[in-house]
């Protein structure tokens, strides 16, 4: 398979156009079979649900070459699982699970040429997605809807090494205890967006989204959940029912026990707490961990001792062996790796 001609290591996080995409419509109670399209148009009624009420949920995951040279991606199981999860709380069908995993195998090897070499930094980004297509003016679901799967190459998240970030206590709110925080709702991110619109012009880089109730606890930002590390080399991450259960948060817990032996603690945590541990990362799909090195609460600066120069050093341990269980340059855990080719 020849590659495309593309410059892996100057990609950024944007949309290219690959040649295959899955479609798939869901009418009269039951999905069609799906097909691979060249087509990247999707053509709807002005008053779908999708475009009425926001009725559509999505996913992210990425393919990429091991070292060995076999294409892969990274437990899409649970990306089958969780967008069940966000189609049942948003009165969408649930497409097949074992379908979806399915359907993200056909739509990478439909475009081979675009998974990024071993090595390069960049990966094949992968966007399951769903919408409510048919008519809605009254406030219901719709009764028809499209699962779609595209892929864009995507370049290394870290050019040029993973510095520290800065991030700023959130003056909004993301998700309402007992809403839909929890499940990848499109609606989710159109609200986060002037709110990291205005972190970005003031010089941050993230928002610590505490919870809504009684913003005395660490949530999430917009895009990533929170890994903290104690002096004493306990791994804590946030337990909330309104954040999303990311895919690398689990793995990574996992990895701090079975593989480096660590104490890992899913639990509460207050912000009060924050001034005393020693390593904050946020973690998710596009970065694995990105360092935090200094969290600011209205002109409060808190400077993790990691500092702001690079990864602490469990940061670093939990960085290295999950993206070497990723490439295969580790053993992975019985089904992790999922073979595309
Ligand atoms: C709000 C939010 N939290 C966390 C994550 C990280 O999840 P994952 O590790 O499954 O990519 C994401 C990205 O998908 C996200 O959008």
């Amino acid at each position: 398979m020849e590659k495309k001609n593309i410059d892996w290591s100057s990609l950024g996080f944007g949309y290219i156009k690959t040649d295959k995409r899955f479609v798939s419509n869901y009418k009269d109670g039951a999905w069609d079979e799906g097909t691979l399209t060249d087509d990247a148009s999707v053509v709807i009624t002005e008053c779908a649900g999708v475009l009425q009420y926001s009725q559509s949920c999505f996913e992210g995951l990425k393919a990429y070459t091991t070292e060995d040279g076999r294409i892969v991606c990274f437990r899409p199981d649970l990306n089958a699982s969780r967008m069940k999860d966000s189609c049942e709380r948003l009165e969408m069908p649930v497409f097949p699970e074992e379908r979806f995993v399915q359907a993200v195998t056909d739509v990478v090897r439909a475009n081979e040429a675009y998974v990024p070499p071993y090595g390069s930094g960049a990966t094949l980004y992968i966007r399951p997605f769903m919408f409510g297509s048919s008519a809605v003016i009254g406030v219901k679901p719709a009764e028809e809807y499209q699962f779609r799967i595209f892929t864009t190459p995507v370049g290394p998240y870290f050019k040029g090494g993973a510095k520290p970030i800065t991030i700023r206590v959130s003056d909004y709110d993301r998700a309402a205890p007992r809403g839909t925080g929890h499940i990848k709702a499109g609606l989710n991110y159109a609200m986060s967006l002037y709110n990291i619109v205005d972190a970005h012009n003031k010089g941050f880089d993230e928002n610590m989204y505490l919870d809504p109730a009684t913003r005395t606890k660490v949530e999430e930002t917009g895009g990533a959940n929170f890994l903290f590390v104690t002096k004493d080399n306990t791994v804590v991450t946030p337990k909330s029912g309104s954040i999303l259960p990311s895919i690398t948060r689990r793995s990574l817990m996992y990895v701090a026990k079975e593989y480096l032996g660590l104490k890992a603690e899913e639990r509460e945590v207050f912000f009060d707490e924050v001034a005393d541990f020693a390593e904050c990362g946020l973690c998710g799909t596009a970065a694995v961990i990105s360092p935090v090195g200094k969290i600011v609460d209205h002109g409060r600066e808190i400077v993790m001792p990691s500092g702001m120069e690079e990864m602490g050093p469990i940061t670093r341990k939990l960085y290295d062996t999950l993206t070497g269980i990723q490439m295969g340059r580790i053993e992975a855990p019985k089904g992790w790796i999922h073979e595309i080719c």
